[in-house]
């Protein structure tokens, strides 16, 4: 393909919001929110959480009811008053008040985004992840505003490294739109959280081909064990992918590539667009030129600290970074409970909760991590955590 020719990709851009709804959270970390049965405390968000700010007042966006701050908010969080009442600490009416803390929520209403994803496969949630949330992504990948300061630390999973990486897993809005788009409340993480880092293009090496994410991996060999065989939508969901554009992704610096609308077909990307196996061989691209970069596949640009969601059947390829400057993400293959993940996910997570970062989270997303990274079997004692057995593990790895 002629030089000029690539890099021809349809670009869809996502604006950075104006403005972002409120989340208000009781001292446990649930979400005030409100119903018919008026105010209450929810452990997810949907429409019933979320509020419109402005100034001390906190207006419920489906009902209209208000809550106001009373007294100059600290820190720690403010009291909220509805009436001549105070808000007690499970968002009931009472004498006594409780702390609650003000945070980052969507742009839009939890059910656009779902309405948007089921439509169209895909949908990001522009910047719905706190700025400080971002900078401390950076600063752990060493790309953006730290970008001089050093290299990423590969030795240890990301989640070792930051709180961050569990606040950003245990976003409540994403956790509602996935289990609502795959029919489950069980879902777990397919792997524990990893930066996808990419650095300037050489013009050389070899870049990823179109490939489905996990669990389908159609378009990549080697993991035919693990992936689900070609087959038609019946409306069973297996997977999605939720990636956080930690830097602003455009298309000169590598944004993802797509083919908008895919997973519908009930089949990986076609050979001739240079697929995830193709990619792989050594000299691949000297001789054959970039993977499909034309009119037919799309870019998704997006402002920095957007999740970009998809139904992992999507054909998509990481994008090709024409920048001096390194592009971030952080990937998360999301799937059922019932699926095998891809990875270990146990000793991560008890290696997590040994260390310092627990004590950053709040009640709900410490029990939400817990959910998404352990997976339990019954027995009729009680459930089990199942993990890896190392002796196991080394007697399926003897040679035969
Ligand atoms: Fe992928």
């Amino acid at each position: 393909m002629p030089k000029d020719e690539i890099f021809q990709e349809t670009v869809t851009r996502v604006e950075k919001p104006s403005s972002h709804y409120t989340l208000l959270r009781a001292p446990n970390g649930d979400f005030l929110g409100a119903s018919d049965d008026g105010l209450g405390t929810f452990d997810y968000v949907d429409d019933k959480a979320i509020w419109d700010a402005d100034g001390e007042t906190y207006r419920h966006v489906a009902t209209g009811l208000v809550v106001e701050t009373e007294s100059p908010c600290s820190k720690d969080g403010r009291y909220l008053r509805h009436g001549a009442k105070w808000l007690a600490s499970d968002g009931t009416l009472s004498d006594a008040a409780a702390l609650f803390t003000t945070g980052h929520g969507p742009a839009h209403l939890p059910s656009e985004y779902l309405k948007s994803f089921r439509e169209n496969g895909w949908v990001c949630f522009p910047s719905i992840i706190a700025p400080d949330i971002i900078e401390e992504l950076e600063r752990v990948s060493y790309t953006g505003r730290w970008e001089e300061s050093g290299e990423f630390d590969r030795s240890m999973a990301p989640m070792l490294q930051t709180a961050a990486v569990a606040k950003i897993a245990t976003e409540p809005v994403s956790l509602w739109l996935m289990r609502q788009y795959m029919g489950v409340q069980d879902i777990r993480l397919g792997h524990s959280p990893g930066f996808a880092i990419l650095p300037k293009d050489d013009g050389k090496r070899n870049v990823q081909g179109w490939h489905s994410d996990f669990p389908y991996l159609w378009g990549i060999a080697g993991r035919i064990p693990d992936r689900i065989p070609v087959h038609q939508v019946d409306g069973l969901v297996l997977g999605v992918q939720r990636n956080l554009c930690v830097s602003e992704f455009r298309k000169e610096n590598g944004a993802t590539c797509f083919k908008l609308g895919s997973h519908a077909s009930g089949e990986g990307p076609p050979a001739e667009w240079g697929t995830g196996n193709a990619n792989k061989t050594p000299g691949h691209r000297e001789a054959r030129g970039l993977p499909y970069t034309g009119p037919d596949a799309d870019v998704v640009e997006a402002p920095p600290g957007s999740y970009i969601v998809y139904d992992s059947r999507t054909w998509h390829r990481a994008g090709v970074n024409r920048t001096p400057h390194k592009r971030a993400a952080m990937l998360q293959a999301v799937i059922p409970m019932f699926m095998l993940p891809f990875r270990d996910t146990s000793r991560i997570y008890k290696q997590f909760i040994n260390g310092p970062f627990p004590d950053e989270l709040t009640e709900l997303e410490k029990r939400e991590l817990e959910a998404l990274m352990v997976s339990r079997m019954l027995s009729p004692d009680g459930p089990l955590a199942i993990t890896i057995d190392d002796e196991l593990t080394e007697r399926i790895r003897l040679p035969e």
